[in-house]
């Protein structure tokens, strides 16, 4: 595993500069104190190949050795070519095919879902799986329902091919796209591009909070009891949670109904805010650089996000 986040910090007191808000509201519907925000020429691929690189580091391997490359986002840097080709370039992965995941804050999952399976079907063997996002670039800061919760970051896992009895265990995916427009950018895109509309475009993230809370409950919770029911488990076999950061109360109110205890969920939303992609594998990284986490431990994984998407991943140390 590697992560990497940007050194500038935006707190709590610097939104209630930028809108009506307060930093008790923030915290104590959101869970959120800072947020990371990339520097002005700091692009979303600067950050997902410095946590690849620290990825690489920790797995011994070079990028060379890396023969698919999967990129979870929803800002890329481009729209054409897609991120992981950008970021096949200046890691120099040249022996990789490279592709995108667009499944927002499921992507990193969904990515490790697909490392899984490519590997269990004998075409790939070194597999590398990066969530990335720099949302401070889809964020309206004058909108207090949505500029309160994202900030930037990236983590990226090594995936290998071995016969050792560890590693992921069990996978699960789903979505939902009637329920794309909960969270979404309504412009630009083919069916409203940016050219048609005179510069009035709506170009920013824009989501029903509320509604998004309930399905993600509802979603983390079965996604999570599909991969621990697969493995033959039971949540109470569970030694560390690792939930997307998207709110400290959806989180608890998750594990609560998983009947898993708060204190094996890993919490970073304070200090990170809700990074998309980049959430999941932030936090399994830092927990892992921690110390806290053993050899046999059960990991689970779970997260929720626009689309409607939602995954969860059981691995095991
Ligand atoms: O990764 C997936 C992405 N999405 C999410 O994770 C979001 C899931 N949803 C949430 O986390 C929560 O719904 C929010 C944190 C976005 C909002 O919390 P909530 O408890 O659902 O609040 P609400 O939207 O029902 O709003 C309650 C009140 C409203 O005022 P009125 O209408 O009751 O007078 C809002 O206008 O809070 C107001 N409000 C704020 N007040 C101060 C909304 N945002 C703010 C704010 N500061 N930043």
């Amino acid at each position: 595993m590697g992560s990497y986040v940007p050194s500038r910090r935006l707190t709590n007191s610097d939104l209630e500069k930028l809108v009506e808000t307060s930093d008790e509201w923030i915290t104590s519907r959101t869970g959120i104190k800072e947020r990371r925000i990339c520097g002005e020429n700091e692009a979303a691929s600067d950050m997902a190949v410095a946590a690849a690189q620290r990825a690489l580091e920790s797995s011994g391997l070079k990028p060379e050795d890396i023969d698919l490359l999967l990129v979870g986002t929803v800002t890329p840097d481009f729209r054409l070519p897609s991120q992981a080709c950008m970021v096949q370039k200046k890691l120099g992965m040249v022996n990789a095919a490279a592709m995108d995941i667009v499944a927002a804050c499921a992507g990193f999952l969904h990515g490790l879902a697909t490392a899984d399976a490519y590997i269990k079907a004998g075409q790939f063997k070194r597999v590398m799986v990066i969530g990335v996002e720099k949302l401070s670039s889809i964020t309206d800061y004058t909108d207090r329902n949505t500029c309160v919760l994202f900030g930037d970051g990236a983590g990226a896992a090594v995936v290998v091919a071995s016969d050792e009895e560890r590693g992921i265990i069990s996978t699960f995916l789903k979505s939902d796209g009637r329920y794309g427009e909960l969270l979404w950018i309504p412009d630009g895109g083919t069916e409203r591009p940016l050219q048609s509309l005179n510069g009035q475009g709506r170009v920013y993230l824009e989501m029903n909070g509320s509604e998004v809370f309930k399905h993600a409950v509802r979603q983390m919770v079965e996604a999570s009891e599909k991969v621990i029911k697969e493995a033959g488990l039971t949540p109470a076999d569970v030694t560390l949670m690792v939930p997307h950061q998207a709110n400290i109360r959806i989180i608890q109110s998750t594990a609560k109904r998983l009947a898993i205890s708060m204190e094996k969920v890993y919490l970073n939303i304070d200090k990170v805010g809700n990074t998309s992609s980049a959430s999941v594998p932030i936090a399994l990284d830092e927990v892992i650089k921690s110390g806290r986490v053993k050899r046999d431990d059960i990991i689970l994984m779970t997260a929720f996000g626009g689309g409607l998407t939602w995954a969860s991943a059981l691995i095991k140390w």
